[in-house]
């Protein structure tokens, strides 16, 4: 479904998919044509200011005289790019509007992200210290950066701004939004994911969150952030080359998927690896990678393909390892049977704030998909194919740590038992906010050591003697 120029420069949406219900795109939002070629409304109390008015008068001004077939014809985004930033600065120079330098150059790049970018917001997706861009209306928005929120002036002029902006953003990828599909995750092409919401689902107007495709942490930044020490790094890379099953767990934005990425670095590059994921986010850097995602139903419901099928289908396509991106439902059970029949080496995430609280949403999930397994048969699936836990965390001050490892031991009439092998400890808040703490191992030598030791990885018992372990962090 590719748009004309002309509907990408007025911001018209797509023509709607051939298999839309009734309430197409253009359906939804009768109030965004009532608003006007570009959504803009006017004597709602807000006056233009003049330098709007100007941006305004621009806009049309270049819809009226560029040469759209000529452009039509130019594939590379960079040049159309050039192209209209060229022709907005030749209009500007006829304008009378006493304008900076600095003022005139603010206005041509705002116009260009206006049509052929993300309007207001894209300053932030250009700017590689914003992390995430959370938008709760078209006024309403927030950037996160180093962990931390700020909430920003400016933005959208009303909801149909936003929706068309959602739109543009949502159709690049081939994705639909509408009312009757008004939820949307999908990932951009520079890696980056988005999650759009809008009526009747988000109540009060349009939604957009963006996780921007990070800085991509390996494991050697996540080191040198403080996010865990060397000798916890070189414990988990040890793990992951001797087929450990891992569990990454944490809340949401913990960090979980850097984690599980820069852990999958560790796995050689001889291995075949097969990724599943909602929405791909992992950046592998070894050549043998197969990448899978989900798909969500289609307008009628139907089409859909789970986690569940791909995980199955992964199996026969002879992986070494198979890393699932988070597990949420039934693929637990086919995760953890595959880990159990000689698909080790596998990694997973999973939404806990625990370690014992991970092994616990696991053992639901388990036995949400397999009814008819016996408690005792979940826990002993669970305890046999699980190694270990790695705890992910956002801290009150926005840095985000490994708070615990856990080593996943044997089932006993009290439960699995979860040993502690290295963590986090809070001593307290600095008065400028930051968490005062330091990492430790527990004096826990995990069962599986001589398994590293098998593998040709094997670590020295001293590394989980308890005490202080040196952070490379700048305290
Ligand atoms: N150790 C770290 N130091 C600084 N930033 C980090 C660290 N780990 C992750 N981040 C950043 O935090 C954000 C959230 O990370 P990530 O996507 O890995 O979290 P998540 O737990 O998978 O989130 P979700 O629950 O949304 O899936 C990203 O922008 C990422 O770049
Ligand atoms: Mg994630």
């Amino acid at each position: 479904m590719s748009r004309t120029l002309r509907d990408r420069l007025t911001g018209r949406a797509a023509p709607p998919a051939p298999d839309a219900a009734a309430t197409s795109v253009r359906g939804a939002r009768s109030d965004a044509s009532a608003s006007g070629m570009f959504g803009w409304r006017r004597g709602e109390g807000n006056e233009l200011s003049p330098v709007e008015e100007l941006k305004r008068a621009i806009h049309r001004q270049l819809i009226e005289r560029l040469d759209l077939e000529a452009l039509e014809a130019l594939d590379d985004e960079a040049q159309l790019t050039l192209r209209i930033r060229q022709a907005v600065a030749d209009l500007l120079r006829g304008e009378t509007t006493p304008l900076s330098q600095a003022e005139r150059e603010t206005l041509v790049e705002q116009v260009v992200y206006e049509v052929i970018g993300l309007g207001p917001i894209e300053p932030f997706f250009r700017d590689r210290t914003v992390s995430d861009i959370l938008i709760n209306g078209p006024r309403d928005i927030y950037v996160e950066r180093g962990g931390r929120l700020e909430r920003v002036t400016g933005g959208f002029r009303d909801n149909a701004h936003l929706l068309a902006v959602i739109d543009r953003i949502v159709s690049r990828v081939g994705r639909r939004i509408d009312e009757s599909s008004p939820m949307v995750d999908a990932r951009l092409p520079d890696g980056s994911r988005v999650n759009a919401i809008i009526a009747p689902l988000a109540v009060d107007a349009p939604v957009l969150s963006i996780r921007r495709f990070g800085a991509g942490l390996g494991a050697d930044q996540l080191v040198d952030r403080g996010a865990m020490t060397a000798d916890m790094q070189r414990f988990l890379r040890a793990c992951v080359r001797a087929r450990l099953n891992i569990l990454v767990s944490g809340g949401t934005g913990s960090g979980k998927t850097t984690l599980l990425n820069a852990l999958s670095s560790f796995i050689p590059g001889s291995e075949r690896v097969i990724t599943i994921e909602d929405a791909a986010e992992l950046r592998l850097q070894q050549e043998h990678v197969v990448r899978l995602e989900t798909r969500p139903p289609n307008a009628e419901g139907k089409g859909e393909v789970t986690m569940r099928d791909l995980v199955k289908n992964a199996l026969r396509m002879r992986p070494d390892r198979i890393i699932i991106g988070e597990v949420r439902a039934g693929e637990a059970l086919d995760m953890l049977q595959a880990m159990n029949t000689g698909h080790e080496g596998s990694l997973t995430t999973v939404h806990a704030n625990t370690p014992r609280d991970a092994i616990g949403r696991l053992e639901t999930m388990v036995r949400f998909a397999g009814a008819d397994l016996p408690d005792r048969a979940v826990r002993e699936q669970v305890s046999s194919a699980i190694d270990l836990v790695v705890q992910a965390s956002r801290l009150a001050d926005g840095s985000r740590r490994v708070v615990s490892i856990c080593e996943v031991g044997e089932l006993t009439s009290e439960g699995i038992v979860v040993r502690e092998l290295f963590r986090f400890r809070r001593d307290g808040v600095r008065a400028d906010g930051t968490v005062d703490g330091a990492f430790e191992a527990c004096g826990v030598t995990p069962r599986f050591l001589d398994r590293l030791a098998v593998a040709g990885v094997a670590v020295p018992a001293a590394l989980f003697q308890a005490g202080d372990a040196p952070t490379s962090e700048a305290a």
